[in-house]
């Protein structure tokens, strides 16, 4: 385990993490100089493997450029299984984008290279008082919610926050499917951290510093992701100028992780079947099949059962990927983990320069009443959005977003559907009444049968499951709104 808490007798540890020799020879024998003990890694994977190993490091200081893993994914990984632990990016090439997302991702420091060893020392000195003088300030007072006296820091499980029943079931699940190769199907809404899940169960797993490649399926043009998965060779297609390895090849015996794998194409569904079932993919323009040992991860926010169902998702497919299920609960159903949310979200947006701020007990209430329907990542946004607008050191309810805020003012207009809502459930309320005969459902509604057909379709009504499903009772206006508080479109 690498311990966080060192005593200023002790020479502070220092990784340094830089496929360059030369630049590590300088840095390691200027860093000696100044008083710190250094050790360095070539690669990312280097460096967490002798994380894992037990090294027992205060600081990393880490390129942005590094081979296979860049220092921001670096940056994000370590930061899940080592939250404690200073990271100091250093880049050639610095733009505000990736200052930024370094920033989010937990780095301390951002420095421009080249850089002299005095200030890098200067940098690491500053950012490790910070940290004690953090440390000192928390002690005694003890935070608000999770920090408070007695209780033990917020609960951290490779990055997953949260210590309601519910994830402790996550957790503990993911612990036990990391051990086991087969591919494992995690189901949940939108920003409920289903790509947290996939990178613990990674982290959990006994390949943890093999390659981590997560692609999403829903977000990436149909050929593009063909060659994105499969490979190409030069001349393809147009464009393929040189020839490519897949990311079925290149995440190793690591994780090939498929995000938003309900949106994929009929036709690509298929290619990635035989690519399983075979285990071996033929890039594009080739003949040649190459074997890939990766584990699958694939995960969706949409209701894959009902997919197959609807012969949107192959079944075969399904039945190969959905072998361990992991499903994530929403944010509504843990309310007592937003308490430790907020405070590790305030921790992590105040930066290491700063003294976190708190939140109001006005505000709070108001977090606590929302229902979260973008679940974890709204609630992410919405400290960001307080931390970096609000005037004092105690986050305001003014300083909350405008949707949250028109909830809790008018509390009736949270679960005041929206016009497709009401048109969905009418036309479900007419085919119910009219026990799914559509003709008798297409006189009530006023349509004729093809129209309602197409209505039916476009907001993909399943007739038999409405006919099985109780009717939920009608709020005010007459028509219930879905229970997870979303309309099933998208
Ligand atoms: N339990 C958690 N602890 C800390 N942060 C979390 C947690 N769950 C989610 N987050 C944060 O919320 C954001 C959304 O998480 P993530 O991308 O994993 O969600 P998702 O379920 O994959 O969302 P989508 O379906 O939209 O892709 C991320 O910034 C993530 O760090
Ligand atoms: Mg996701």
């Amino acid at each position: 385990m690498v311990s966080t808490v060192f005593t200023e007798d002790r020479r502070p540890h220092i990784l340094i993490v830089d496929d360059e020799l030369d630049t590590l020879r300088a840095l390691v024998q200027g860093l000696h100089d100044e008083g710190f003990e250094c050790s360095t890694a070539r690669s990312a994977q280097e460096a967490l493997e002798r994380l894992g190993g037990g090294y027992d490091v205060q600081v990393v200081v880490t390129d942005l450029r590094l081979p296979s893993m860049d220092g921001l994914d670096f940056t994000r990984t370590l930061k899940m299984s080592w939250p404690e632990i200073h990271v100091i990016i250093l880049t050639a090439f610095p733009t505000s984008d990736s200052a930024l997302i370094g920033g989010r991702l937990g780095a301390a420091r951002y420095l421009s290279k080249p850089v002299s060893s005095r200030e890098l020392s200067a940098a690491i000195h500053e950012v490790l008082a910070a940290a004690r003088s953090r440390a000192k300030s928390e002690q005694p007072a003890g935070a608000k919610g999770p920090g408070e006296p007695g209780e033990s820091p917020p609960d951290h499980f490779h990055g997953l926050v949260g210590r309601h029943p519910l994830m402790r079931e996550l957790q503990n699940n993911i612990e036990k499917l990391a051990k086991l190769p087969a591919p494992v199907l995690i189901l949940g809404e939108s920003g409920t951290g289903k790509e947290l899940v996939a990178r613990a169960l990674h982290q959990s797993s006994p390949s943890r510093t093999e390659p981590f490649v997560a692609v999403n399926c829903g977000a990436i043009p149909r050929q593009l992701l063909e060659s994105e998965l499969f490979g190409h060779k030069k001349g393809a297609f147009t464009g393929a100028d040189t020839s490519r390895v897949g990311l079925f090849v290149s995440a190793g015996r690591g994780v090939l992780f498929l995000d938003e794998i309900a949106e994929l194409d009929l036709d690509l569904q298929v290619k990635l079947l035989r690519s399983l079932q075979e285990k071996e993919v033929t890039p594009l323009g080739s003949t040649q099949p190459v074997p890939w040992h990766a584990r699958l991860i694939c995960a969706t926010n949409l209701d894959i059962d009902r997919a197959v169902a609807e012969r949107r998702f192959r079944q075969d497919l399904y039945y190969r990927i959905n072998v361990l299920r992991l499903p994530v609960p929403p944010l509504r159903a843990r309310k007592s983990d937003i308490l430790i949310l907020i405070d590790w979200f305030l921790r992590r947006f105040c930066g290491d320069r700063e003294k976190p701020k708190r939140i109001s007990e006005e505000a709070l209430q108001i977090l606590m009443g929302y229902e979260w329907p973008g679940n974890v990542r709204q609630l992410e946004n919405a400290i960001i959005q307080a931390v970096a607008l609000g005037l004092s050191d105690e986050v305001q309810p003014e300083d909350l977003p405008a949707e949250i805020l028109r909830v809790a003012r008018h509390p009736s207009r949270a679960a005041f559907p929206t016009y497709d809502e009401v048109v969905r459930q009418h036309i479900i309320d007419a085919l119910r009444l009219s026990k799914g005969v559509r003709t008798a459902a297409a006189r009530r509604l006023g349509l004729d049968r093809n129209r309602l057909s197409r209505f039916i379709k476009r907001y993909r009504i399943d007739v038999e499951r409405i006919l099985e499903e109780e009717p939920t009772p009608s709020p005010p206006w007459g028509h219930p709104s879905s229970p997870t508080g979303r309309s099933g479109l998208r």
